[in-house]
């Protein structure tokens, strides 16, 4: 637990606008600010900042709560890392004695700092040429990198040995714990000794937007399997939520950014003038990877292999990108299996040229639907179009349907209306489709398998509404809480029929009645951030009404509490049923 002090301290020192506005464009909208989501794919902007409250709330999927809440799911960091990241945005330390580590859990700057001494011993070693000669000779001559690049992108060499990265870090102060939790080392299975993970391979620190190096990816010098090896995710590392150079990307991405696949392409693209190149840490991108992107830049230039995989997983980065709202394009270099070879064989300018030439998503897609076809046969130009349709269809906007429908009307020569209406079919149809879609889900809520945050709202929907009130309004005034604490109220815990509605009960009148008293972010350390999300919407709901009187504070309780003598009730009648079917089959036999 961190101390209030310490959260009111950071809260303070990270205005909620002013945090959220480096991850969002937001638009003022009356008192409060407006923008997309970065939690869920929209259109139109239901993610709303509360400057007078300092927190936000998402009306499409329910996201809310103080800016903490706001970095932990951002930044994917637990309560405790949102609470230092922002510390760390602000230029403060957080004082040690202000938190307690969980047990068995190594802070985030230790690893950070650890992963340091690590990536200057693996950049002393491959400076040494009785350690790293061979790991040197492979980076510059047989891939052409120049010193200069080597040290730009903190490149080393982990020696071939099983203890002397260890036994360096151990000289440090790393104990084998802090080394194995940090993927720096593994464990053997027969002695349980700390031993190099990394071995006889180049290597590639991951550095995040902040400046920590965060992992190492490392590469072996032939071609032995498996090419590379990466640190493992942690609690404070997710692949899926880093992008390989982006720290210098950053700079350099206004306009544009580069995709690339691997590592290697990342440095020859840079090394080639190219700094706007980053790449995915050796999987396939992710959501929250585009909204990083769209974060940074305007248009995403993809840049895979030119083996079938590579196009394929051009696909489907086409489709993520272009959801978050980046004009995309994807590059096909003729004659090499990645950028980094073109390079190497053709020279920059060259490899400009087939940047400029890079076609739209959907040139791209149009021109594999058309290559597949014989357009002359009649039978094919139908496939030929009912595939076209399917891909115009797929685009949101009815000027991007427009254009693309006269494209392809001329490319396969038949009139723009033809064309037109196969598209509006297929669109009509997918709406009949969604709209089923959507009923099945909201019949699918009904029955409850919906609300994994508060499973037992659906056995009585009364009491549980009620709840809602009475928690709604005891977050969002001080008189409701002091009322519930005092026992003024004539509401307790067992008073509550769901268990999450009663947990937050409880740890409202807990942190109003301690030393510190009450404050929202401080309460949020209790919950995920999902639940933080179900607090949040309460508040929302409260405040949307005009009326939050006492009055409506009472009824609610007065509700919840008719609720339980119903259910009692109810349960008696069962029970009086019950015996009296026993007595009435006993009365039968005699
Ligand atoms: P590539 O095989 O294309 O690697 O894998 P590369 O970086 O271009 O390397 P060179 O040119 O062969 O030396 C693309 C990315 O996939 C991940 C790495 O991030 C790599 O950069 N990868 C690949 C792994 O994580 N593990 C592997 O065994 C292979
Ligand atoms: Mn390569």
């Amino acid at each position: 637990m961190i101390a209030r002090e310490v959260i009111d301290d950071i809260v303070a020192r990270n205005d909620v606008e002013s945090v959220i506005s480096s991850y969002v464009t937001l638009k003022r909208a009356g008192s409060n600010l407006q923008g997309l989501c970065p939690f869920h794919s929209e259109r139109t902007p239901s993610f709303t900042v509360f400057p007078g409250t300092q927190s936000f709330y998402c009306f499409g999927c329910n996201a809310g709560g103080s800016v903490i809440t706001f970095i932990e799911k951002a930044e994917n960091l637990d309560y405790v890392g949102a609470v230092e990241f922002l510390a760390a945005r602000a230029g403060v330390s957080i004082p040690q004695d202000g938190k307690q580590a969980q047990p068995g859990e190594i802070p985030r700057r230790r690893i950070y700092d650890m992963n340091l001494a690590a990536a200057k011993f693996f950049r002393e070693c491959l400076f040494d040429p009785a350690i790293g000669g061979e790991g040197m000779k492979y980076l510059s001559q047989d891939r052409g990198l120049s010193s200069a690049t080597i040290k730009h992108f903190g490149l080393g060499f982990a020696p071939n040995s099983f203890g002397m990265l260890h036994d360096h870090m151990r000289r440090l102060g790393y104990s084998d714990e802090e080394l194995i939790k940090g993927f720096l080392c593994g464990k053997s299975q027969k002695t349980g000794r700390a031993y190099d993970y990394f071995r006889n391979r180049v290597m590639f620190p991951i550095i995040d937007t902040s400046g920590n190096i965060v992992a190492f990816g490392g590469r072996v010098m032939d071609d032995s399997k498996p090419k590379y090896l990466n640190s493992s995710d942690t609690p404070g590392f997710k692949k899926s939520r880093h992008l390989f150079a982006l720290n210098f990307a950053r700079n350099h991405a206004a306009e544009t950014m580069i995709l690339c696949e691997g590592y290697m392409d990342v440095i020859a693209l840079h090394a080639a003038g190219f700094e706007n190149a980053v790449a995915t840490l050796g999987t396939a991108i992710t959501s929250e990877q585009a909204r990083i992107f769209a974060k940074y830049t305007k248009k995403v230039i993809i840049s895979y292999d030119s083996d079938e995989a590579g196009q394929r997983a051009a696909n489907k980065a086409m489709q993520l990108l272009g959801e978050v709202g980046l004009e995309v394009r994807v590059l096909r270099v003729p004659d090499a299996k990645d950028p980094d070879e073109y390079i190497r064989r053709h020279g920059a300018d060259k490899f400009r040229r087939v940047l400029e030439g890079s076609r739209s998503g959907f040139q791209y897609k149009l021109d594999g639907i058309l290559t597949k076809y014989d357009l002359s046969q009649p039978e094919d130009k139908i496939r030929a179009s009912n595939e076209c349709c399917v891909l115009i269809s797929g685009y949101h906007t009815g000027v991007e349907r427009e254009v693309y429908i006269g494209q392809v009307a001329k490319q396969l020569g038949l009139p723009t209306e033809v064309i037109k209406n196969q598209v509006e079919n297929i669109l009509r149809k997918r709406i009949r489709e969604k709209k089923a879609e959507e009923q099945r889900q909201a019949q699918a809520t009904i029955r409850s398998v919906g609300d994994r945050i508060n499973p037992d709202a659906i056995k009585d929907v009364q009491a549980a509404s009620a709840e809602e009130t009475i928690l709604g309004l005891m977050l969002i005034y001080p008189e409701y809480r002091s009322a519930a604490a005092d026992g003024s109220a004539l509401v307790v815990p067992d008073d509550f029929f769901t268990a999450f509605g009663r947990r937050v009960f409880e740890e409202i009148i807990r942190i109003h009645t301690s030393s510190d008293g009450y404050s929202a972010p401080v309460l949020e350390q209790s919950f995920t951030p999902d639940e933080v999300g179900r607090l949040q919407r309460m508040e929302q709901r409260r405040r949307s009404l005009a009326e939050n009187g006492p009055s409506v504070f009472r009824t609610a309780i007065e509700t919840l509490k008719d609720a339980a003598e119903r259910r009692a009730d109810r349960d008696n009648e069962d029970i009086v049923s019950g015996i009296a079917s026993i007595l009435a089959r006993k009365g039968k036999k005699e």
